[in-house]
C-alpha cells in the first residue's frame, strides 16, 4: 500500500466516554492519500466511479453536550476504475471549521443547547449552530455538493480530489438542507430548505449546467423539520409530519421535539417547475419518516416508498448517562422503528392509501439512481444494530415478489449508507455492485466493501483495506465515473 498523511489537525477534545465519540464512532483527525491497498478478493474491473462518505469528527471541546450531527464534517472517498482504487479523506474546510481553526476552541453550542450559548451568529433552522457540512454527500454537475441537515451552505469539492471550492454561490439565504436529490436523467438537483420564519420552507431546482432554475416559497403550517424529499418523472414530494418542536417552548428559544399523534402527516405534490399555487395537498397516517427510498407515476397515482417511524419520539434510552439519554434514543433505530412502508397518493381523488412492506426495522436505504424517480423493483436497505446508530447488515427487498434477502457484515463489522454502483454496461436493476465502507473493531482497521447486488447474500467479491479505521457517519453516495467527465468537459467547454 502507498498512504501518505497530507495533513493531521490537531483536536483539542480530552479523552472521554462520550458513546458517540468512542468506539465506532471514534473521530478521525489524519488525512489520507492512498493508492495500491491490500485487496480481499479481486476489484471488479466493470466498476467506474466513486463512492463517497460524510463523517462527523468533533474536533474542539463541545459547549455544553455533544450530539454527533454536529460533529465537523469529513468526506472520504475511494475511486473504482479499471481494477484499481485509490482513497482518501478530508475534513471539509466549512467556515465554521475555519474560525474555529483559527481560535482553537468550539465557537457554537450544539443542537441540544440553548442558541444563546454560541459565541457567534450561526446557521440552521434551529439558530446559531455551527455548520458543519457533516450530514450529507452527493455529486450534482461533476463536482461533491455537502450539506448539512439543519441547512446551511452548500459546499463544493472535487470528487477526486477532494480538492475544496468552497460554498455554492446558488444556496440561497435560507440555506440548503441535507437530501437535495439528483436526476440522473435530466443532471437536475432539487433540493429545499426549512426555518422557523415564514413561509417555513422553499423548494428549488438546480440544473445540469449549475444555475438555478427554479426557486419558490411553500407556506407550512409553522416550524417544521423535514429531512428529506422525493421526486418523480414530474412531480416533486414535499412532507409537513407531525413531529416538531413544541410551539409554546418554541417562543422562549427551547427546541423541545414532540410527536402530535392527532395530526395527519401532509404531503405536498407539485410539479417539478411548480409552486405554492399548484400543489395538491395529501394526508396519511401521523409519523415520522427521515428518508425516503423512491417515488414514481402509476396511472393516476403517484407511489413513494420511505421508512415509516412507529415511534418517532422515543423518549429516553434506557440505561443512558441522563444528560445523553434522549439523544441516544433519537439515534437507536430499535426504538424508532423505522418500517419499509409505501404511499399511493391518488392525483384524482386526494386520496392516500398505505401499505407496510416489512416489519423490520430498516433505513438508510438505496436503489440503482438510475431508477430515480421510476419504478424500482428492488430496494437496498441497511439493518441498524439494536440500541445503535449503526448498521451491520444489508437487507435487500424484491418488490415485485415481495421477498427479501440479507447479508450480515459480520462480528463487530459496522457498515455505511450503501450505494449501488452499476456494472459498465448494465442493463437488469440489479446488476452491479452495493459499495459500503465497514469499521471492525476487532482488526481495528476499516475496509470498502463490494458485494454483487444480485446476491447480496454470497457476501462480498472484494474488501479493499483502508490505511486507517474510519469513524461511522451518516450519509453516502456513488457517482459515476462518466457522468463526472461529462460534467468536467461542459465546464470546460
Ligand atoms: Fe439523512
Amino acid at each position: 500500500m502507498s498512504a501518505q498523511v497530507v495533513s493531521r489537525i490537531k483536536p483539542t477534545i480530552a479523552p472521554n466516554k462520550h458513546p458517540y465519540m468512542t468506539g465506532v464512532w471514534t473521530p478521525n483527525y489524519e488525512e489520507y492519500n492512498a493508492s495500491d491497498m491490500q485487496v480481499i478478493g479481486e476489484i471488479p474491473r466493470d466498476v467506474d466511479g466513486v463512492y463517497l462518505r460524510n463523517t462527523e469528527n468533533p474536533v474542539h471541546e463541545a459547549i455544553g453536550r455533544y450530539h454527533p450531527f454536529e460533529g465537523d464534517g469529513m468526506i472520504h472517498m475511494i475511486s473504482l476504475a479499471d481494477g484499481k482504487a485509490e482513497y482518501r479523506n478530508r475534513f471539509v474546510r466549512t467556515k465554521a471549521f475555519m474560525a474555529e481553526q483559527e481560535v482553537g476552541h468550539s465557537l457554537w453550542a450544539g443542537l441540544m443547547e440553548h442558541p444563546k450559548k454560541s459565541l457567534r451568529p450561526g446557521w440552521g433552522a434551529h439558530g446559531s449552530l455551527k455548520d458543519a457540512s457533516s450530514t450529507d454527500v452527493i455529486v450534482h454537475a461533476g463536482q461533491v455538493l455537502s450539506t448539512f441537515y439543519q441547512c446551511g451552505d452548500g459546499y463544493r469539492l472535487d470528487p477526486y480530489t477532494l480538492e475544496q471550492f468552497g460554498t455554492e454561490s446558488w444556496v440561497p439565504l435560507d440555506g440548503i438542507s441535507a437530501h437535495p436529490k439528483l436526476d440522473e436523467r435530466t443532471g437536475e438537483l432539487l433540493f429545499f430548505n426549512y426555518s422557523k420564519h415564514e413561509p417555513y420552507f422553499h423548494y428549488g431546482v438546480v440544473g445540469a449546467d449549475n444555475k438555478l432554475k427554479h426557486y419558490t416559497p411553500i407556506r407550512f403550517p409553522g416550524p417544521r423539520l423535514p429531512h428529506d424529499i422525493a421526486f418523480s418523472e414530474n412531480y416533486t414530494i414535499l412532507n409537513d409530519l407531525p413531529v416538531f418542536w413544541d410551539p409554546e417552548l418554541l417562543k422562549r428559544d427551547i427546541h423541545a421535539t414532540r410527536f402530535y399523534r392527532d395530526i395527519p402527516s401532509r404531503f405536498a405534490i407539485l410539479p417539478r417547475y411548480g409552486d405554492a399555487d399548484s400543489v395538491m395537498w395529501f394526508e396519511g397516517a401521523p409519523t415520522y419518516v427521515l428518508h425516503w427510498l423512491n417515488a414514481w407515476e402509476d396511472g393516476d397515482e403517484v407511489v413513494m416508498d420511505g421508512y415509516f417511524q412507529e415511534n418517532p419520539v422515543p423518549g429516553k434510552y434506557p440505561g443512558a448517562p441522563p444528560e445523553l439519554e434522549r439523544m441516544m434514543a433519537y439515534l437507536d433505530q430499535s426504538l424508532l422503528q423505522p418500517k419499509l412502508h409505501r404511499w399511493r397518493f391518488n392525483l384524482k381523488t386526494g386520496q392516500t392509501r398505505e401499505e407496510r412492506l416489512d416489519d423490520a426495522n430498516l433505513e438508510f436505504g438505496t436503489i440503482n439512481q438510475r431508477f430515480a424517480g421510476r419504478r424500482n423493483r428492488y430496494s437496498y436497505s441497511a439493518i441498524p444494530k439494536a440500541g445503535w446508530f449503526m448498521f451491520d447488515g444489508l437487507a435487500k427487498h424484491d418488490h415485485d415478489s415481495g421477498t427479501s434477502k440479507s447479508v450480515m457484515f459480520g462480528t463487530e463489522r459496522y457498515g455505511s449508507e450503501p450505494a449501488f454502483a452499476p456494472r459498465i454496461g448494465a442493463t437488469a436493476e440489479d446488476d452491479g455492485y452495493l459499495v459500503s465502507f465497514i469499521s471492525d473493531m476487532i482488526e481495528n482497521r476499516s475496509e470498502c466493501i463490494l458485494v454483487d447486488a444480485a446476491h447480496i447474500e454470497a457476501g462480498p467479491v472484494c474488501r479493499i483495506i483502508l490505511p486507517h479505521r474510519i469513524s461511522s457517519g451518516t450519509h453516502a453516495t456513488w457517482a459515476h465515473g462518466e457522468d463526472i467527465r461529462a460534467a468536467a468537459a461542459r465546464r470546460a467547454a
